[in-house]
């Protein structure tokens, strides 16, 4: 049945176990702590769990710097822990996928010891070497600013090696074959203690030609499909979901013409300009954005973000366009990152606007893609700037008014609680939201529930129905002959609209409001108008068939994919 597709329709939630619950009070988020608090997230409507990396791991990026794939750090528990944890989601209906970081390791892993150690080491072809400084050292890092370099001079090895990111994550030389296959033994490891698939890091660098002599990278496409079938042999339903900041015109490379390689990629091309719409109430880039990055095979799925663990990226944008964002969103110097980007959350960016956040949500629910809910996004928890560089929107989830927002019993958590100021965990945490029914967190799960209702999302052919008004967004889908539409002022002002659905007949004439009693029906010359308050958002199944009802009979029927 093609609804197999989980990853088509779905919720996803990405967290740090390390920041998320602590069960034995040392201060440190853990299995055990995040386990308990598997109900909170099956409540909310997640239906996965993306865990970013909690294999053992010197943490000087995050644990994307990881010295053995196959453990847990012994901070967050055991791999029993981790196992029970996997039981856990399986029992609520829930998926798990984790973090791949095979571009590099850490410099602490046993592969880069012994490859250090000596030229005669099994394990010295593993990284990238070059016994003089490559001209281009000092080019190509990800982290300006931070990072001096992409080629550092390690004594022991008496050689420099290449490492795209931080000194201390040396780059695995994914073109040899050992290197490759111990990436798919990494797979089938976690794949076997009951995974869904993985978020791979960095896939563009893992991917590309590496070498002192490698003048202009070439990606190896082919690799992803090595991946690909390994993963599917292993748990057919099992997917990857690539983290790769590209251009819309290599996204076929990575989809696969035929939808072989990736089934999922983050749309980054989308984030940058649904952050510019926010900023400036102008869609018409975000939906230029929408039209480069539509074709993808029909198994293929966008990942849909908001904010992650990561700076928001603008680096793809003009200068102009990056300019109206930081002014809007993170004018000070202190707030941006990388020259590129703006490393606060989301909320304190929107202003702690309700209408604002509101309005964000249901434009990452409602275009085309799977939502990627980053935690505490859902309460609309703020940022510590005094924490250095990325670290700033990494602080714990904040439960509740007991001290450290009841993340720890411990006096000393790993990562300071937010405890001042209006994102403080006083005021915002998820217990005092779960009891108020108008709370971000509540609006958050009637949304998530919605989203579940219209599947057209995820699955259906979508067209934005252009008006003159940049500040409008009219997006329709279509599949299976069901239709539904979501309106979306960006501009604070209220607007009205007018606008006629294109279905023949009767088809287009009834819009029934999915959240409120609001209903439209057309004029005599099939026309819509309304009027949208600012920042406001309207959710309508065109023609107001029972979905449900409907449904049950065209299931049958073969169905068709977009193409
Ligand atoms: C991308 C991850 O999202 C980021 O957090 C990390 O620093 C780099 N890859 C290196 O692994
Ligand atoms: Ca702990």
């Amino acid at each position: 049945m093609i609804d197999d597709l989980w990853y088509k329709n779905g919720v996803i939630y990405c967290l740090s176990v390390g920041t998320y619950m602590d069960a034995n009070g040392d201060g440190i988020g853990d299995f055990r702590g995040l386990l308990r608090r598997l109900d909170y997230l099956n409540g909310l409507g997640i239906t996965t769990i993306w865990l970013m990396p909690f294999q053992p791991s010197p943490g000087r990026d995050n644990g994307y710097d990881i010295s053995d794939y196959y453990g847990v750090d012994p901070r967050y528990g055991t791999l029993g822990d981790f196992v029970e944890f996997a039981h856990g989601c399986k029992q609520r209906g829930m998926r798990v996928i984790i973090d791949l970081v095979v571009n590099h390791t850490s410099d602490q892993h046993g592969w880069f010891q012994s490859a250090r150690s000596t030229k005669d080491s099994p394990h010295r072809d593993w990284y990238v070497w070059s016994d003089k400084r490559p001209a281009n050292a000092d080019k190509g890092m990800v982290f300006p600013g931070v990072q001096k370099s992409t080629w550092t001079r390690d004594k022991r090895a008496g050689a420099w090696y290449f490492h795209r990111f931080y000194d201390f994550q040396p780059d695995l030389n994914t073109s040899n074959p050992h290197v490759q296959a111990e990436i798919l033994k990494i797979m089938g490891f976690w794949i076997q203690l009951g995974v869904s698939g993985f978020r791979m890091d960095a896939v563009p660098f893992v991917i590309s030609t590496k070498g002192a002599k490698v003048r202009k990278p070439v990606e190896q496409y082919d690799m992803l499909r090595s991946f690909r079938e390994f993963l599917q042999w292993r748990q057919g339903d099992a997917i990857i979901l690539a983290e790769a900041n590209v251009l819309p015109e290599t996204d076929m490379n990575y989809f696969g013409r035929d939808g072989e390689r990736m089934q999922m990629m983050f749309n980054f091309q989308v984030n940058q300009n649904l952050f510019y719409a926010l900023a400036s109430g102008d869609s018409r880039p975000l939906t230029k954005s929408l039209a480069a990055t539509k074709p993808r095979p029909a198994t293929a799925q966008w990942g849909l973000f908001l904010r992650n663990h990561d700076e928001l990226d603008l680096g793809r944008l003009t200068k102009a366009q990056r300019e109206t964002v930081f002014k809007a969103f993170g004018p000070d110097k202190s707030m941006q990152l990388y020259d590129r980007g703006i490393r606060r959350r989301l909320a304190p960016m929107l202003g702690g606007d309700r209408r604002r956040l509101e309005l964000a949500y249901s434009l990452m629910c409602t275009l085309p893609g799977t939502p990627v809910i980053r935690y505490g996004d859902e309460l609309g928890m703020g940022d510590d700037l005094a924490l250095p560089e990325r670290n700033c929107a990494r602080t714990p989830m904040q439960w509740s008014t007991e001290p450290h927002a009841g993340f720890t019993e411990s006096d000393r958590p790993c990562v300071p609680v937010i405890d001042k100021g209006a994102y403080g965990y006083e005021h915002v945490n998820a217990a005092k939201q779960r009891r108020d029914p108008n709370s971000l967190l509540n609006w958050t799960e009637r949304i998530i529930r919605m989203r579940k209702e219209v599947p057209e999302v995820g699955w259906g052919d979508f067209k934005v129905i252009t008006v003159r008004d940049p500040a409008m967004l009219i997006i329709q889908y279509d599949w299976r002959n069901n239709s539904v539409l979501f309106i979306h002022n960006l501009a604070e002002p209220p607007r009205e609209v007018a606008f006629s659905v294109g279905l023949p007949g009767e088809a287009g004439k009834l819009l029934v409001n999915l959240l409120t009693e609001d209903h439209s029906r057309a004029d005599d010359r099939g026309r819509h108008k309304l009027l949208i308050e600012g920042y406001g958002y309207r959710w309508y199944r065109v023609g107001g068939l029972d979905y449900l009802l409907k449904r049950s009979d065209i299931d049958t029927k073969t169905p068709r994919l977009p193409r």
